[in-house]
């Protein structure tokens, strides 16, 4: 259709449409000079240049089997295609500006010198910096189930995929590729995870994923104490979970009330205390903490004693001493001896 329509009008055009296809032939003269492939960024724009002379009577620009420009007659509808006319007289180039990847591909300048067409084939490729698309939304898991986390990027030349896990003393590297299996993940891999795409055309595209980890409590550390009648005694609790814990205060099966009977519970994150303003001796003895969270509870026991229970400590260490003591005298007396 357009072939017969070009006949009509421009005879020799359709010379050079039939040869566009065969490779630049280095007769007599070497113009149109070969041309690399020219390399663009998306968004850029792209000088596609084409050195003729003196003596070439016809010149055209092609894409692919469309004219764009018939000697400086613009063909192409495309307000991006712009000849350059502030060159020397033999230059016969053309600008393409804001280039998009449906751009790529072959373009050729025709040239009919001396009733022979020649042609020069440039390709024209364009690039695009990497840019992550879909990645994994922020998740929350239970400890041992299996996790799997997809970072989708794009760019040409296709770009590469990293994973990392976020850590306070260094990043560590898991894999490349779009996913990452985690299977029965353990609470030290909770945390934030980093897909990072690039193909070198540009900065890296950086994105993270945050895995919370669920696990029930365990006990940190459990503190009893010593006070006197009369005195302050606290007892204090730690425990690690996630959900973060709640905490319960027994005295043997008795389940003990904040605000009840002097005691006030204070409760603060991972922490617990016991305050007993005003101790008794009815007070003394073993008080329980449990921590407990969606996932399950675990408990410990702490001692609340009284000065007795210190000295009779101080007592006992006091008669150890005595009788190394005693031990060496009598050593002593039975080496004089001899
Ligand atoms: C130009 O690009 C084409 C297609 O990408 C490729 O096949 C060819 O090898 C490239 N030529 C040069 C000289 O880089
Ligand atoms: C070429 O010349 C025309 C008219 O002289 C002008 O409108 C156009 O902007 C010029 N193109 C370039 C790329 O300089
Ligand atoms: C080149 O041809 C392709 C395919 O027809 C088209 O999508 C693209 O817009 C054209 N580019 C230019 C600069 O003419
Ligand atoms: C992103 O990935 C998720 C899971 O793989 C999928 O359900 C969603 O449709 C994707 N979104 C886009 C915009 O591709
Ligand atoms: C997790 O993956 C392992 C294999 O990697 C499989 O044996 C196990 O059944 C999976 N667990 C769950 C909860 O899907
Ligand atoms: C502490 O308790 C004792 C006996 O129960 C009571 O006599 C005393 O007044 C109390 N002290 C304070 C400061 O409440
Ligand atoms: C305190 O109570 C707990 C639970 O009732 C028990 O396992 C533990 O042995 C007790 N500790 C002491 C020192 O009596
Ligand atoms: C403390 O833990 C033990 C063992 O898991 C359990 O038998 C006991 O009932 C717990 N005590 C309380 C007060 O929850």
């Amino acid at each position: 259709m357009l072939g017969s329509v070009c006949f009509l009008i421009f005879p020799w055009m359709c010379a050079l449409l039939m040869f566009s296809g065969a490779p630049a032939r280095s007769a007599e003269s070497s113009f149109p000079k070969p041309m690399d492939n020219v390399t663009v960024r998306q968004g850029d724009t792209a000088l596609l240049k084409c050195i003729t002379d003196k003596k070439v009577s016809r010149v055209a620009w092609l894409n692919r089997t469309s004219i764009l420009f018939a000697g400086r007659e613009k063909w192409s509808l495309d307000p991006r295609v712009v000849l350059l006319n502030d060159t020397a007289i033999t230059e016969y180039s053309i600008q393409i500006r804001n280039v998009d990847v449906h751009d790529e591909g072959p373009y050729v300048c025709s040239v009919l010198t001396n009733k022979k067409p020649k042609s020069s084939k440039v390709h024209l490729v364009v690039q695009v910096p990497a840019r992550i698309v879909n990645i994994s939304t922020d998740i929350t898991v239970n400890e041992g189930s299996n996790v799997t986390l997809t970072c989708v990027a794009i760019g040409r030349p296709e770009p590469s995929i990293t994973w990392r896990h976020l850590l306070k003393r260094g990043n560590k590297f898991l894999s490349e590729g779009e996913h990452i299996e985690i299977s029965a993940i353990s609470k030290e891999q909770s945390g934030v995870y980093q897909c990072s795409s690039t193909n070198d055309i540009s900065a890296p595209d950086v994105r993270t994923v945050h895995i919370t980890v669920n696990y029930p409590p365990s006990i940190l550390s459990a503190k009893g104490t010593g006070a006197a009648v009369g005195q302050k005694g606290v007892l204090q609790c730690e425990a690690s979970a996630v959900p973060g814990p709640d905490f319960h205060w027994y005295r043997e099966d008795r389940r003990l009330i904040n605000g009840i009977n002097g005691i006030k519970i204070e409760n603060k994150g991972k922490q617990s205390m016991l305050v007993v303003f005003n101790v008794s001796e009815s007070d003394y003895g073993n008080y329980t903490c449990v921590a407990t969270n969606t996932l399950g509870n675990t408990n410990a026991s702490m001692m609340l004693y009284g000065p007795g229970a210190i000295h009779d400590v101080s007592r006992a260490q006091l008669s150890q001493h005595f009788s190394i003591c005693l031990l060496w005298t009598v050593t002593l007396q039975y080496l004089v001896k001899l």
